[in-house]
């Protein structure tokens, strides 16, 4: 028990420390759940599990492949076989040991791939997978010069979360499980390669790069990065890295990162992974962000020059404790992740920009949930308003939106406003501290909650309505936001006619600019000429403005599009350039719904090419 104790404090401040000691220890990770069942891999853990990978790997822009070899160490005491995840791999041949062995790969499903299963005896150690990946994995996304901000080479970037890991490179592809690792990346000489590992800041004379993430991690968290790629410091822990002509405003936009970072270990204890830097991507980049240890990937649509998106940087670098130190052991509990984050972040921008900055962040959330709900409520999907999901047989991608984010902050913004702040920030440091680098379901953290909090404390809240109810729970927090009822005030007096005075929105936030603009009704719609007139919002340059513009626009008003020219082509270029699947579904959805389908498919067929498969997926289904 107390050897126990002191390796969970161990394990929260100096695991780097804890890893070098036990690496000669059969002691892998501390985990202290036992593994769920996941319905998203077909490793079968409880017979054998892998430890650490060393993965090596040659990146060919002309056959848009990664050539290879991924290098198993065993768990010791494991079974007579282990099971990788895979999809669409070329598996050449499997070693264990260093001898062929004869191995096997399992029906493919559409969702999950292949299982590749092969046989181990009692001593056997090592496992060498020689493979390739088809052009098609859908993690990877190979772009052509022409995709890049320098046009001049081609660049390629992995997105492994929820379950596309295993296109990339065969794994136990699970959240649950986690392991160490290792990689050598051969690419072309000029070019830099980068991981979510220790990183280089300079690209290498022969194109080749060693990497290290000695920390274990869970196999959606494994990154790759290739490109036309520079590094600039922001702060001592923090830094940028973009393709050369993003690099300065990069920087200035980021440069409150290491404010940020230590407004998160104030609140929630030290950050465990050492250096954090941000990626910033090309555009075609299907989410705003993603949190790669050590390196999170960021959509170049947050640098809009006055650094109000990067509450954007405070939720990826919030994830450095809510997902990356304790992980949502299933995508059923992808709430764990998500909402933990999106409170974890808000409390980051109210620390760094003040609280009526983050109540304008809340304000928008709570908006998002409310009409989430309504959306799947009339679609008679109220199942899936509930915060635990049920994604088995689907695919866990279709889980990503407002409930496990918006409905998963609220909840904890109750427990926060019912138990008393100082309680619920003690609560949660300790929750991070004591389940580090371990997986935890939804289940346990109701349990863990109910024991520290107290039964008496929390007796207010309905925790299972919560957890397991569907719609919007007649308890949860509205989020007030001053600045937004000033917005409120002002667009009544616009819709009523009254001129809107520059001085009054001079210094509005892009959050005021989408809350006024979410804010005008169907009714309202005969006002979008003198909208644009007034705010020239068809020729901003922020995308956040423009995907709520052109989705009130083509769902109320479609033949704007082609009675203004800067409107139309504003439209098409935006989605053509920009692959964010947040900003492409409204937009597209309007557009479907507002009567203008023929225009929706013609523009996607221009700009699918330039596409992510997760973002592609999504729009195909909506287009079919
Ligand atoms: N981890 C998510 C992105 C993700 C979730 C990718 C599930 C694939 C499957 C990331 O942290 C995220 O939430 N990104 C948001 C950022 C936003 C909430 C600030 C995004 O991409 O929009
Ligand atoms: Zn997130």
């Amino acid at each position: 028990m107390k050897h126990h104790t002191l390796r969970k404090l161990v394990a929260a401040f100096c695991w780097p420390l804890l890893f070098t000691a036990c690496s000669s220890n059969k002691t892998t990770t501390p985990m202290e759940s036992p593994y769920i069942a996941d319905p998203h891999s077909y490793a079968r853990p409880e017979q054998s599990r892998v430890d650490a990978l060393h993965l090596q790997l040659t990146v060919d822009f002309e056959r848009q492949q990664l050539r290879g070899a991924a290098v198993w160490t065993l768990a010791p005491e494991h079974g007579d076989s282990l099971v990788l995840d895979t999809y669409d791999l070329n598996i050449d041949s499997v070693l264990v040991d260093g001898a062929p062995v004869a191995f096997s790969l399992g029906e493919k499903d559409a969702i999950l791939g292949q299982p590749l299963r092969l046989p181990l005896r009692p001593t056997s150690q090592e496992v060498r997978i020689v493979y390739s990946t088809q052009p098609g994995a859908r993690a990877l996304q190979w772009l052509d010069p022409a995709q890049t901000a320098g046009k001049k080479q081609p660049f390629l970037f992995t997105q492994s979360q929820a379950i596309l890991a295993r296109t990339w490179l065969p794994c136990q592809d699970s959240p649950g499980l986690r392991y160490r690792y290792t990689a050598d990346i051969q690419v072309p000489v000029g070019m830099m390669a980068l991981m979510s590992a220790t990183n280089p800041t300079e690209r290498s004379a022969d194109g080749r790069y060693s990497f290290e993430m000695e920390i274990p991690v869970p196999a959606y968290l494994m990154a790759l990065a290739v490109g036309d790629i520079d590094f600039k410091a922001v702060g001592p822990r923090t830094g940028v890295y973009a393709e050369p002509s993003m690099l300065e405003k990069s920087v200035y936009e980021f440069e409150e990162m290491e404010a940020m970072l230590e407004a998160a270990e104030a609140l929630y204890g030290p950050y465990a992974w050492g250096k954090y830097d941000v990626l910033v991507l090309p555009p075609s980049f299907p989410f705003g962000g993603m949190e790669n240890p050590r390196l999170t990937f960021a959509t170049p649509t947050i640098i809009t020059g006055d650094r109000s998106l990067v509450s954007l940087i405070a939720h990826e670098l919030a994830h450095s404790w809510s997902g990356n130190l304790v992980t949502n052991a299933t995508w059923d509990d992808f709430w764990l992740n998500e909402g933990f984050t999106v409170y974890f972040e808000n409390r980051i921008m109210e620390a760094v920009y003040g609280p009526d900055f983050a109540e304008m962040l809340a304000g928008i959330g709570y908006a998002d949930m409310v009409e989430e709900i309504a959306d799947l409520t009339a679609k008679g999907e109220l199942a899936k308003t509930s915060l635990k999901a049920n994604m088995a047989g689907t695919d866990p991608d279709d889980g990503v939106g407002p409930i496990a984010y918006d409905k998963g902050y609220h909840f904890l913004r109750l427990i926060d406003e019912t138990v008393g702040r100082a309680k619920f920030d003690a609560f949660l440091r300790t929750y991070f501290t004591e389940n580090a680098f371990s997986s935890m379901h939804t289940e346990r953290f109701v349990q863990i909650l109910t024991d520290s909090l107290g039964a008496e404390a929390l007796a207010g809240i309905d925790l299972q309505d919560w957890i397991y109810g569907t719609g919007l729970p007649a308890d949860c927090p509205k989020p007030a936001s001053p600045r937004f009822t000033q917005v409120d005030s002002w667009r009544s007096k616009f819709i009523a006619g009254e001129s809107l005075p520059q001085q009054q929105y001079a210094a509005w936030s892009t959050q005021e600019w989408v809350y006024f603009i979410r804010g005008f009704a169907a009714a309202d719609a005969k006002l979008i000429p003198a909208l644009d007139e007034q705010f020239n919002f068809s020729s901003s340059r922020n995308a956040e403005i423009l995907s709520v513009w052109f989705a009130y626009v083509m769902k109320h008003q479609p033949k704007y599009a082609q009675l203004n020219g800067i409107f139309g082509k504003s439209l098409e270029s935006f989605l053509v350039e920009v692959g964010r699947r947040k900003f492409l579904m409204p937009t597209y959805r309007a557009m479907k719904e507002g009567g203008s389908i023929a225009l929706a498919r013609q523009i996607y067929t221009k700009a699918r090419p330039n596409y992510h498969a997760v973002a592609r997926q999504s729009v195909d289904a909506l287009l079919q």
